[in-house]
């Protein structure tokens, strides 16, 4: 994996324990490596790609909670939402939101390529504002956007997620910096998990998985 804007990230887990724990997970369909290994050869970095322990969390929640129709938000190159559409029915739907016009077009190629049974729409814009316009319930929400703003994703997803849906929160550890959260990220983050811990309509659980994953039930 490529360095974060070419500095080293401080990883939670350790190293070897990381490698062994990808190791011995369910690997990537052919389809899925060929969107890593293409969002590889256009990128400079490809670090916010969610990897495989979250990508087969992802995939085994949707299979296992049998989620029809799913939000997910930062599509980036597509990795994530192409995880999910391989264990989505044939008649489900996901819906994923992103604003930057390059990782759009990454993006799209992907999903017109192996998204064979057109499952997944790409909603363009920012999210803070195409959120607002979306319409229906969700079961599954995968939440993976500006760090500064899951409070507000979540206060906005809650109303429009089935009793039972869940939201899948990812890197809610932010690379350990929530222990003593000094800047901005950091601190959305820890108060984001604090208002999830503090909120009666949900149950959660956080995961020190990869860069930390809070699965929240909403009852
Ligand atoms: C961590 S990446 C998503 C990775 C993706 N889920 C995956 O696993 O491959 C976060 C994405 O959110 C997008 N993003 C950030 N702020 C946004 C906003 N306000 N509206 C829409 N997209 C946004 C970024 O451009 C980036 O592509």
């Amino acid at each position: 994996m490529k360095k974060h804007r070419n500095k080293s990230i401080v990883q939670i887990t350790d190293p070897d324990i990381e490698k062994y724990a990808e190791a011995h997970t369910s690997g990537e369909s052919e389809f899925i490596q060929k969107v890593i290994s293409s969002s590889d050869d256009q990128l400079q970095y490809i670090d916010m790609l969610s990897g495989r322990l979250v990508g087969q969390l992802l995939k085994m929640m949707v299979k296992v909670s049998g989620a029809k129709r799913i939000l997910e938000i930062g599509t980036f190159t597509g990795y994530s939402a192409l995880m999910m559409a391989e264990a989505l029915s044939e008649d489900g739907e996901i819906i994923t939101l992103e604003m930057n016009l390059k990782y759009q077009k990454i993006a799209q190629s992907h999903f017109d390529k192996y998204d064979t049974k057109k499952k997944i729409k790409m909603i363009k814009g920012n999210a803070q504002n195409t959120i607002l316009d979306l319409t229906g319930n969700f079961d599954l929400v995968y939440l993976d956007g500006d760090k500064l703003r899951y409070s507000y994703y979540y206060e906005k997803i809650i109303p429009l997620l089935n009793s039972g849906g869940l939201i899948i929160a990812d890197n809610v550890l932010w690379d350990g910096t929530v222990l003593h959260p000094e800047d901005k990220k950091a601190k959305a983050i820890d108060e984001f998990n604090k208002l999830v811990r503090d909120d009666s309509r949900v149950e959660q659980v956080l995961f020190p998985i990869r860069d930390g994953v809070n699965l929240i039930k909403k009852h």
